[in-house]
C-alpha cells in the first residue's frame, strides 16, 4: 500500500512505479543512504545508481547501509562531490532521480544543500532524464535557508514547459509551513 503521508516514501513509490532492472538512476543527496538503497534494489544488479554527497560521513553511512543489505556492488557508484557536478560523472540518459534536500539527519545541521547548486543540479538532472523518466525533489522549509531553497526550486520547476514535463506538488495542508513538501516530475514520452 502506498504511504501517502511520508514525504520521502511518496517519492519512493513514484520512482518504484517506473524503475526497472537495468535502469540508471541518481541519488542527488546520498545522506544516510535510504534513497540510494531503494534505487539500488529497483535497478537490480544489472542497473546503475550514481549517488552524490559532499560529506564523507554520508558516504560512510551509505556504504554501511548498502553492505548490510547486500547491494554494495558495482551497480552503485558513491561520488564524493556536489550534485551540481553531475555532468562530470554521467554521460548517459537516466530513468529516475531523487533529491532529498537539506541536512544530514544525525549529522552537522549547518552543512545543507544550497539554492544555487541545487538549481544547477536539478537543471542538469532534467537534461539527463530520458522520456518517461521521473524526478523526485523533497524540500524542507523548516531549517535556515530551507524556505528560500524550496521557493526557488518551486519557481524553477513551475516554469518547465508543460508539453515536456508534468509537475505535481504535494503539501500537507494541516501541518505547519515548516513541514516537508514533495515535487514529482515526469518527462514526457515513453521511450524508456
Ligand atoms: C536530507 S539529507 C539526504 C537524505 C538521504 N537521501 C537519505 O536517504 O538518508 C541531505 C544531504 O545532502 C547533502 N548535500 C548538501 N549539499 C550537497 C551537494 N551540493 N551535493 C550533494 N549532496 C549535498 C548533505 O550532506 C546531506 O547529507
Amino acid at each position: 500500500m502506498i504511504n501517502w503521508f511520508m514525504a520521502a516514501k511518496l517519492g519512493h513509490h513514484f520512482l518504484a512505479e517506473i524503475l526497472q532492472p537495468g535502469h540508471r538512476a541518481v541519488d542527488g543527496t546520498m545522506g544516510n543512504g535510504h534513497d540510494t538503497l531503494l534505487l539500488a534494489k529497483l535497478v537490480g544488479s544489472g542497473g546503475k545508481v550514481y549517488a552524490f554527497d559532499i560529506q564523507e560521513q554520508a558516504l560512510a553511512n551509505t556504504r554501511q547501509r548498502l553492505a548490510s543489505e547486500g547491494v554494495l556492488d558495482e551497480r552503485v557508484t558513491l561520488i564524493p562531490d556536489g550534485h551540481q557536478n553531475i555532468k562530470k560523472y554521467i554521460h548517459h540518459p537516466i530513468q529516475g532521480a531523487i533529491f532529498n534536500l537539506g541536512y544530514l539527519p544525525g549529522g552537522n545541521h549547518e552543512i545543507i544543500t544550497r539554492t544555487g547548486s541545487t538549481l544547477t543540479a536539478i537543471e542538469h538532472t532534467l537534461e539527463l532524464l530520458s522520456s518517461g523518466g521521473r524526478l523526485v525533489i523533497v524540500v524542507y522549509p523548516g531549517h535556515a535557508g530551507g524556505r528560500e531553497e524550496k521557493e526557488a526550486v518551486e519557481t524553477m520547476v513551475s516554469q518547465l514547459v508543460s508539453h515536456t514535463y508534468k509537475v505535481v506538488k504535494v503539501n500537507f495542508l494541516n501541518r505547519p509551513p515548516s513541514a516537508p513538501g514533495v515535487l514529482l516530475i515526469e518527462k514526457a514520452g515513453d521511450s524508456m
